[in-house]
């Protein structure tokens, strides 16, 4: 297979991704840990799967950056989730020192790489992975708004009792309790949900969406959630590695776009070959508009308690 794809983090959701990216034959998988033996038994175990699921492709288990050399995409999941009780933020200063030795890893050995950063907190992690590896805006993205959207999604099309293929939503702004679901754009086969979903149980279906993350992390108590974002990850990649041009929620450097200077905050972009290809700047509302700029506060100030 032509495409190189590294997965940092063999842990739950960085192995779902790893999982999903082999049976796409997205390309062949580097799958990167810290603690000897994860990445090399899960790795063997996802290959050895191969026959019944009938994909090709290689797939390594690694604790060494030197195997990640020239990879196209490199989706960083290193770091410990959140516990009940703790906040996304919670977990600042001990991933910030995972990801930034991460990145300094992964640059050296694939400086033409795009970078889809997943440890959380989210934004802050995506602004530290920029920093470190002094990548151009179009190579470093943040995952998290693809994930909230679909939650919000799989809500929707729940309460509608419809396909969740035809339920489509946007969320956009920080990854965190102050992000901003818009039920405006947020459509079943383009008919707005505000039309299909009164606004009683549309405001229950938003707060869900907001608490989404939490609401995993209380059912497992050990950890946090990793189907969905392992998905959405993929989601990310396999618009780059096909050069699908998806436009995606997804957190983005923001250079005055939405008003937000230099900070990553979840909003629409044009995801290809080049990694971010276009920032999609939508019309909002008064109170959307709102509601995002206080989500990037939100971003701004935990951003400040960055120490590294
Ligand atoms: P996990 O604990 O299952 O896996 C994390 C893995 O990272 C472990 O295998 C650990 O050994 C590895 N690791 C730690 N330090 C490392 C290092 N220096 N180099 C390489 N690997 C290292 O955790 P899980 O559930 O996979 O979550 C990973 C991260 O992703 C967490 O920070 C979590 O909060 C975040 N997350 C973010 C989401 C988002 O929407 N952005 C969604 C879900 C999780
Ligand atoms: C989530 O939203 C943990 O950020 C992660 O599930």
């Amino acid at each position: 297979m032509k495409n190189k794809i590294t997965v940092v983090g063999a842990g739950n959701v960085g192995a779902t991704a790893a999982q999903l990216i082999a049976y796409k034959e997205l390309g062949n998988v580097v799958l990167v840990d810290i603690i000897e033996g994860v990445p090399q038994g899960k790795g063997l175990d996802l290959l050895e799967s191969g026959p019944v699921e009938q994909f090709s492709g290689k797939i390594l288990g690694t604790n060494d950056y030197k195997d990640t050399a020239n990879s196209d995409v490199v989706v960083i999941t290193a770091g410990v989730p959140r516990k009940p009780g703790m906040s996304r933020d919670d977990l600042i200063g001990t991933n910030a020192k995972i990801v930034k030795s991460v990145v300094e890893q992964i640059t050296k050995h694939s400086p033409d790489t795009i970078l889809i950063v997943v440890s959380n907190p989210l934004d802050i992690m995506a602004c530290l992975a920029k920093q470190v590896s002094g990548f151009p805006k179009n190579r470093v993205i943040g995952m998290a708004g693809v994930l909230d959207s679909t939650r919000f999604r799989a809500f929707i099309a729940e309460e509608l009792n419809v396909s969740m293929e035809d339920t489509q939503a946007m969320v956009l702004g920080g990854h965190g309790d102050s992000m901003v679901p818009l039920p405006r754009y947020s459509t079943v086969s383009g008919i707005c949900i505000e039309e299909l979903i009164p606004k009683t149980r549309l405001d229950k279906l938003i707060e869900r969406t907001r608490k989404g993350g939490g609401e995993i992390v209380a059912l497992l108590k050990t950890g946090s959630a990793f189907y969905a974002p392992g998905a959405s990850a993929v989601q990310m990649v396999e618009s780059i590695i096909k050069d699908k041009k998806r436009i995606l929620p997804c957190a983005a450097y923001l250079e005055g776009e939405y008003g937000i200077e230099g900070l990553f905050v979840g909003v629409p972009v044009k995801l290809g070959s080049n990694g971010i290809e276009e920032i999609i700047e939508i019309k909002l509302a008064d109170e959307e508009s709102n509601s995002l700029k206080a989500s990037a506060d939100a971003v701004k100030k935990t951003l400040s308690e960055l120490k590294i």
